[in-house]
């Protein structure tokens, strides 16, 4: 995949970058512009297959795949602790990973609940936690969380839970955006609207997709390597003087 524009300006060639959600969407184009642009890639996720395929076309060499699942909070952290003893530095950490089921109000049980947090919002926290104290030796750092439209306005019906944990991510941004901006850490959130990806799809129907398309200014859903540029710009040297900010990249969904 060509990220469409010059990487050189971007100040990635050596970094050491985690992301969590690289075997699909949003998350496989952020690490293969990653790796164009000469960063080490730590490519996670809990597909092996999808991973193994994502790994496989990521351009350059000294990348590594890792099956991990965020939603255990050891494996977050070991996650780290292993990437920095074996790349010797940790730069850069797009948070991407997250489910979404589309339930009913009713079809949303304990466990589900706790599940979503586990995966969207408490893997988060404590990757960022991790990664911070490993980026600050460096006083270097770029963290770039997923959220979401919903976690704006609300989810649409039957993604109430996904919304909260898409809410509390922007909350915890900034926090970290506040914790670790001393450090030469910055701490950004990246909003997709719909991006065309396999999660975009889930549980909906030509008509919904109709409908999500119609709400959009630019008038039709973005692609996973449009929505990936906007993380990748966040994790480069261009953005050094952002943190703490909601980047939408939305065909103008959300225009707040
Ligand atoms: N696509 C959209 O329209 C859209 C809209 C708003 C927000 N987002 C957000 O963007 C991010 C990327 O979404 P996407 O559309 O590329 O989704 P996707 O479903 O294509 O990819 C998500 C990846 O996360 C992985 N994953 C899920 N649970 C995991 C776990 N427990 N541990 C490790 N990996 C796990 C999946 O296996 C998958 O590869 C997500 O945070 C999502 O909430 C997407």
């Amino acid at each position: 995949m060509s990220a469409g524009f010059p990487l050189a300006t971007l100040g990635l060639a050596g970094r050491v970058a985690i992301v969590t959600g690289a075997a699909s969407g949003i998350g496989r184009a952020a690490a293969e512009i990653l790796a164009a642009a000469g960063a080490r890639v730590v490519a996670c996720d809990v597909d092996t297959a999808g991973l193994a395929a994502a790994g496989a076309a990521l351009r350059g060499g000294g990348h590594t795949t890792e099956i991990v699942d965020i939603g255990d909070l050891a494996a977050c952290e070991s996650l780290v602790a292993r990437s920095l003893a074996r790349e010797g530095r940790l730069d850069i950490l797009l948070n991407v990973a997250a489910v979404l089921r589309r339930l009913d109000l009713d079809g949303i049980d304990e466990a589900e609940w706790q599940r979503l947090m586990r995966v969207n919002l408490r893997s988060q926290y404590f990757l960022c936690r991790a990664a911070g104290e490993a980026m600050k030796p460096r006083r270097w750092g770029r963290i770039v969380n997923f959220s979401s439209g919903a976690g704006v306005v609300g989810g649409f019906v039957g993604a109430t839970a996904y919304a909260v944990t898409k809410a509390g991510t922007i909350t915890l941004t900034k926090s970290f955006a506040k914790e670790l901006g001393p450090h030469g850490i910055t701490v950004n959130t990246l909003s997709p609207g719909s991006i065309d990806t396999p999660m975009q799809r889930t549980g909906m129907t030509p008509e919904t997709l109709a409908a999500a398309r119609a709400r959009i200014p630019l008038g039709r859903m973005g692609t996973a390597l449009e929505c990936a540029r906007g993380a990748v710009f966040l994790a480069s040297d261009l953005a050094s003087y952002i943190t703490g900010h909601v980047l939408a990249v939305d065909g103008g969904f959300l225009m707040r």
